[in-house]
């Protein structure tokens, strides 16, 4: 490292590379957490059609999608690629071949550079995300510990954080609740993703309940399932005789909104029951929501509300953070390399699967 560069250590830049999924997204952040730039490039359309992430093809996308995700990202922060200190790429859990795409051009950069690189995890992305604040503000001050209810189209989770480890409290045994979404409105022929069209839909009903299952294990854990809600609303759907042909959100007859919204009322049930157990076995002083279904009205809604009634101290993400993007990764990387967490060689293996706490 030259002595300029070690100079700009002392304010570093932070360049994040996300590409898990099907999102491919590049950030500039400064240390005190200002999103300076949060460029993504997304895939739904190219997914769209097959109805969910189709990974050879979202591979490819980010291949293509890179390069100009970088440069915009460094044109909009007005950064060039010689002020980066710092490069925090998602290393897992994700697609193989997508995660490979982000985390070989951002350890091409560190080798190049002589710069860290920091291997990120996905989930610990969106779990440190409810931290950051729009508008290029500073993030707010992350004070340990905190539980975290991390919820998207891959996982469910409900972790308590200190400052050397993540603790698991509870996760899906099956699907996610965004996956919940996105399936269940594909089997109504609803656009993908399901749940911001579902969240939409659901708000237009006007308090019609149709009875659901809230999925409880029955083994005494915490932890969630959701498939048997999944499956409740095919048997709704058929009696309605709703066969997947598509369906124009706008113009769906009222009992279908009322399914819907007592659709995303279970799921938010489920979740506020489980943070309600944790709140009463360990208790819960701050508690931070984060991933893709933490943009569902609804769930924000009521956890503000809860976090009122209870006295705890609720972060919620800010909209535009709550799906897939880098200023998150760079955030969670720089978290991680300040606190002195294990920082990687230029070469790290991407990781299908990397549950958090481990
Ligand atoms: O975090 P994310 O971008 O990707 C994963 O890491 O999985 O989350 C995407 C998920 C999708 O399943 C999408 O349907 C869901 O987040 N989602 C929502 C809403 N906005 C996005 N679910 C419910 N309500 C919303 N408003
Ligand atoms: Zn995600």
């Amino acid at each position: 490292m030259s002595a300029d560069q070690k100079s700009q250590m002392v304010h570093p830049l932070i360049l994040g590379i996300e590409t898990s999924c099907d999102e491919t997204s590049v950030a500039v952040l400064d240390p005190e957490g200002r999103v300076l730039s949060n460029v993504i490039a997304s895939q739904v359309e190219q997914h769209a059609t097959y109805g969910g992430v189709v990974p050879e093809v979202a591979a490819r996308a980010h291949l293509e999608n890179l390069p100009r995700t970088l440069e915009r990202a460094l044109a909009q922060s007005r950064v060039s690629l010689d002020n980066i200190n710092i490069v925090a790429a998602t290393a897992g859990p994700g697609l193989i071949g997508a995660l490979l795409v982000g985390l070989s051009a951002a350890s091409a950069l560190a080798f190049a550079r002589r710069i860290p690189l920091v291997a990120v995890n996905h989930l610990e992305g969106h779990l440190f995300s409810a931290f950051l604040t729009p508008d290029g503000q500073p993030a707010h001050e992350v004070v340990y510990p905190f539980h975290g209810l991390v919820v998207s189209g891959g996982h469910a989770e409900l972790v308590r954080v200190e400052e050397e480890r993540v603790v698991p409290l509870a996760r899906t045994r099956d699907d996610a609740p965004g996956e919940a979404f996105d399936k269940v409105a594909r089997r109504a022929g609803l656009p993908y993703p399901g749940g911001p069209v579902i969240d939409t839909i659901a708000a237009r009903s006007h308090g019609g309940r149709v009875a659901l299952p809230i999925g409880r294990l029955g083994d005494g854990s915490n932890d969630f399932s959701f498939s048997g809600l999944k499956t409740a609303m095919l048997r709704e759907f058929e009696k309605r005789g709703v066969s997947g042909k598509p369906l124009d959100p706008d113009a769906i007859d009222p009992d279908l909104v009322d399914l819907f919204a007592s659709f995303q009322r279970a799921i938010v049930d489920a979740l506020l029951e489980r943070v309600e157990a944790i709140y009463r076995t360990e208790g819960i002083e701050r508690l931070a929501l984060s991933g893709g279904v933490a943009a569902n009205s609804e769930l924000r809604a009521r956890l503000a509300a809860w976090g009122e009634r209870r006295r705890v101290s609720v972060t919620l993400p800010v909209r535009a953070l709550t799906t897939d993007n880098a200023a998150m990764i760079a955030w969670a990387g720089w978290l991680r390399y300040r606190r002195g967490g294990p920082q990687s060689a230029e070469t790290v293996p991407a990781r299908s699967r990397w549950p958090l706490g481990s």
